[in-house]
């Protein structure tokens, strides 16, 4: 027996050194910690049991027989954070850089169908070259196998993916599947086609990190949702996400107690709104305020900044935030806004997670560019992804709630539950300037003073409809409120529809303009 263990504890520490000491220093020396170093920080210590450790491949071209690895360059298993269970997944560069074989693909489809069949989150540590260039269409096997489980899972679990070194070529769309993208700057990348394919095919020349970086794929092409400084900063960015979800779509997101009053009043938000209308102001000041200890974590932070989405908790329950943001393009919806806003609310409608909307909305960016580039199929996204959301749903005008904006950002009419509004709200078909010079072109031409009379013409628009009250009487708006207290009555909604049920007709599947 005695020996049987030894041999046990021998082919564990086999397993566990991966590719071998050299390769660990020289992850290591590139910034990047090790597969099993990011599985320890991710789970709470001691908690993470691994399957497969001693699976191998079974690949017998270009001598790879005599190449074998305990584990074949993924760790795979489950663990804890905070509470609840995780299925992880974690790349290993050191053996033959991460690169995917059949029976690699088969450890990761593994705990995928565990994670689907048990109901909790998957979360895959990527750093990998790619289809492993041995192995052929075996791998390529192994990648669609992961496709088709990532698309299963997509609205069932959470699966969140982490980017930690190289990810390139078709294997950027398993992570493209999932739920959420975290990026190290620095050493990680993501593209279809590296630049030396790019430059022999267009001449142009980039950077890996000027094509796929952090950087631009959380600024630019809004591929990534996070950046992280370094790989623990990555983690522990994971680990917060996850706190905000539920394991899975049958369940509510986590409570987390708090010690902020539901009934803390926030002076200072009688004077956010600037009187002028055409004044920014910073709405993320307004998530903050009434956030439970203002804590607001947000996602896609960089990218479509005209429209904040993020969570927070109410009085411990998790929120999904939606803002527009009059600092940034004056609150407008635009292609990138509508679909960056679309998907967070189509997830949280999936996971449980009610939504709220802070509305500050002059209208759809106008231009060519936004029209030829399909703002009209983009921003049908947002309508739908609000009218097909059956989670509670609560609307605050703060100003401006223009046009089909004002439809687009949870109206009562398309199922908002409760809309509250400012008194400082304007509703309107759209703003004073634009209003007046429409219905009133001839009185202004033919008058004798254009200018006093566009004036007045434009006072007596806004007294008409630049408030919340016309609204109000119709029943569009449910209550108009004091900004200060904001937090209590959004609490206090919140609580009241926290067992709302409500269900769309049924269907095979629904058909999002994509
Ligand atoms: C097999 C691979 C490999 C691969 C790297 N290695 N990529 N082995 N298949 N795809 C091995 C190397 O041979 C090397 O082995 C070790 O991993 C480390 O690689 P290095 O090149 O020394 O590391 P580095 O300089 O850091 O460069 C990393 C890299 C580079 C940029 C990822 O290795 C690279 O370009 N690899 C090929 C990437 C690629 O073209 N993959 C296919 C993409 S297409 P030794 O023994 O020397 O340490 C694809 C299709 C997926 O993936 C389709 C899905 C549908």
């Amino acid at each position: 027996m005695k020996e049987k263990i030894e041999q046990l504890r021998k082919l564990n520490q086999q397993a566990e050194i991966g590719g071998g000491e050299a390769r660990i220093e020289k992850q290591h020396t590139s910034g990047k910690l090790t597969a099993r170093e990011r599985i320890d920080l991710l789970l709470e210590k001691g908690t993470f049991v691994e399957i497969d450790k001693f699976v191998t491949h079974s690949c017998y071209d270009f001598g790879m027989e005599k190449q074998k690895t305990l584990g074949d360059g993924v760790i795979t298993g489950y663990g804890i954070i905070g509470k609840r269970t995780v299925f992880v997944f974690a790349q290993d560069f050191t053996v033959f850089g991460g690169a995917l074989s059949e029976t690699y693909a088969k450890k990761i489809c593994k705990i995928m169908d565990m994670a689907m069949q048990l109901g909790a989150p998957v979360i895959g540590l990527n750093d990998s070259g790619g289809a492993r260039i041995q192995e052929g269409v075996r791998s390529l096997a192994g990648y669609a196998e992961i496709f088709l489980r990532n698309s299963l899972a997509s609205g069932v679990i959470p699966q969140i993916s982490a980017i930690m070194g190289p990810c390139a070529g078709g294997a950027v769309y398993s992570p493209a599947l999932t739920d959420f993208i975290f990026m190290v700057k620095e050493s990680s990348y993501m593209f279809i086609t590296g630049p030396e394919v790019v430059k022999s095919v267009t001449q142009e020349e980039v950077t890996k990190n000027e094509l796929g970086g952090s950087e631009i794929h959380t600024t630019r092409s809004g591929v990534a949702h996070f950046s992280a400084d370094n790989d623990i900063d990555c983690i522990l960015k994971v680990r917060e996400l996850i706190s905000f979800l539920p394991n899975n779509n049958m369940e509510e997101p986590p409570f987390v107690p708090t010690t902020d009053s539901p009934n803390r009043r926030d002076l200072t938000l009688n004077d956010l709104i600037p009187t002028n209308p055409n004044q920014p102001y910073d709405m993320k000041e307004l998530i903050h305020s009434v956030a439970d200890d203002r804590n607001f974590y947000e996602v896609q932070e960089d990218y479509a900044t005209n429209i904040v989405v993020g969570y927070i908790r109410l009085n411990g329950k998790t929120i999904g935030v939606v803002a527009n943001q009059p600092n940034s393009l004056a609150g407008t919806l635009d292609i990138n806004a509508s679909v960056k806003a679309a998907r967070f609310v189509r997830f949280c409608d999936a996971f449980n997670i009610p939504l709220l909307t802070l509305v500050d909305v002059p209208g759809f960016l106008p231009g060519v560019n936004q029209e030829y580039e399909g703002i009209i199929r983009h921003g049908a996204k947002l309508l739908y992804a609000y009218c097909e959301a059956t989670v509670p749903k609560v609307t605050l005008i703060t100003r401006k709630a223009y046009g089909g904006a004002y439809d687009v950002m949870s109206s009562k009419h398309i199922r908002g539950d409760v809309n509250f509004a400012y008194p400082t709200a304007e509703i309107a078909v759209m703003g004073a300037d634009g209003a007046v010079n429409i219905l009133f072109r001839k009185e202004i031409s033919s008058s004798k003073d254009p200018e006093a009379t566009r004036k007045e013409l434009q006072d007596d628009y806004r007294d008409k409809f630049a408030n919340p009250y016309r609204a109000a009487e119709l029943g569009y708006v449910d209550e108009i409120i004091e900004p200060s207290v904001t937090r209590e009555r959004l609490i206090r909604s919140f609580e009241l529809l926290a067992n709302k049920r409500q269900s769309n007709p049924p269907k095979k599947h629904s058909n999002i303009p994509l």
